[in-house]
């Protein structure tokens, strides 16, 4: 079973990364052979800071290892180092329409507002379904935010096969059972995001302890005691998920033991339990981060044995739509 994933470098990452990514990276590596791009490429459709973008690239190689992979078990790589990606995302661009890149709200969400758009950010979504397909991937472990662009990534994989023959494996996505869409703490109808959340809203991987306990405590919650999921009650219930992700306990079980406590514990009782998760992820990541040597080694194994298989894939593509081999 191959399974494929995709970050962004840029942004510093939070909850929501953690409960849709990170552990969801660090749970799927034992069900077969795992591959984990920092997608540099994607981060450049925005404007980048080029040495904060090095800086970030390297960050986030060490947050991987921080939160539970282990190089031994799964390929970590830089998606520029794999040039089959850019090629690949070439050739799934000629195969999706204006139309269907145009509906994808993440490109809507991002450009709402602006004066200026790139031309990558339009096309984002063809450049992740060239990282997934490459793989031949089986499993994308993701949040909630990414199905669009999964079921894009299908279509376009179909239209492939159908216009030249079987190519690419049809992909399946994970989405995390709870907090597969962690929402803002002070805007708890919008999800948890570096560049569309509020700053107090959004709870660092890397944030000190005193910075967590200051978040969680003033999240926003709807008025009322009970602490109970409910659909009109985006905050506690947001609450509610973190804990469970933060602890491994259900939401079910958590209502059950805070039934009659009010908001005002169980707040105190959840930003304890995300510096005891955090925590240890942050100390971990400043021991990794500080050895450059040994993250540009285990990035330089990644990209070449992702090499490999994704220049399988691409000869196979390049072949199929016509074109001569050089
Ligand atoms: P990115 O870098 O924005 O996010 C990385 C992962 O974190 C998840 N996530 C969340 N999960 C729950 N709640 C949230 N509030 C939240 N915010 C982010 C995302 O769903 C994602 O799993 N386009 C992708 C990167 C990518 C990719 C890929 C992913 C490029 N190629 C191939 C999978 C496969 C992105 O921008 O994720």
């Amino acid at each position: 079973m191959r399974i494929f994933s995709g970050i962004q470098p840029t942004g510093a990452k939070h909850f929501g990364n953690y409960s849709g990514g990170f552990r969801q990276y660090a749970a799927t590596q034992d069900l077969g052979d795992a591959f984990f791009c920092i997608v540099d490429l994607h981060s450049i459709t925005t404007p980048q800071d080029p040495e904060a973008l090095r800086e970030a690239t390297l960050d986030l190689a060490a947050i991987l290892l921080a939160t539970g992979l282990d190089p031994e078990r799964s390929t970590i790589f830089v998606q520029s180092h794999v040039s089959e990606h850019a090629e690949c995302a070439w050739l799934l661009g000629c195969i999706a329409t204006f139309g269907e890149l145009r509906r994808m709200t993440q490109f809507k969400d991002k450009s709402q507002g602006k004066d200026s758009v790139s031309a990558g950010l339009f096309t984002y979504p063809a450049l992740m379904a060239a990282d997934i397909l490459l793989y031949q991937t089986d499993k994308v472990p993701i949040g909630d935010d990414q199905r669009q662009h999964l079921e894009l990534t299908r279509n376009l994989a179909e239209r492939f096969n159908s216009r030249y023959g079987e190519t690419f494996k049809l992909p399946e996505a994970i989405y995390p059972e709870v907090g597969a869409r962690v929402m803002d703490l002070q805007e708890p109808d919008r999800k948890m995001s570096t560049t569309g959340g509020t700053p107090q809203g959004t709870v660092g991987l890397l944030d000190p302890p005193d910075t967590l306990r200051r978040k969680v405590r003033s999240a926003v919650t709807d008025s009322g005691k009970e602490v109970r999921r409910s659909e009109d009650k985006p905050g506690i219930t947001n609450l509610i998920d973190m804990m469970a992700v933060a602890t491994g306990s259900t939401p079910e079980e958590i209502e059950a033991r805070y039934d009659g406590t009010g908001y005002g514990k169980f707040k105190e009782d959840v930003a304890e339990a995300v510096v005891a998760l955090l925590d240890p992820i942050r100390l971990r990541y400043g021991e990794l981060r500080a050895n450059q040597p040994v993250l540009r080694a285990i990035l330089a194994e990644g990209a070449a044995k992702a090499e490999l298989i994704a220049a399988e894939t691409l000869d196979v593509a390049y072949e199929r739509v016509g074109f001569v081999a050089p």
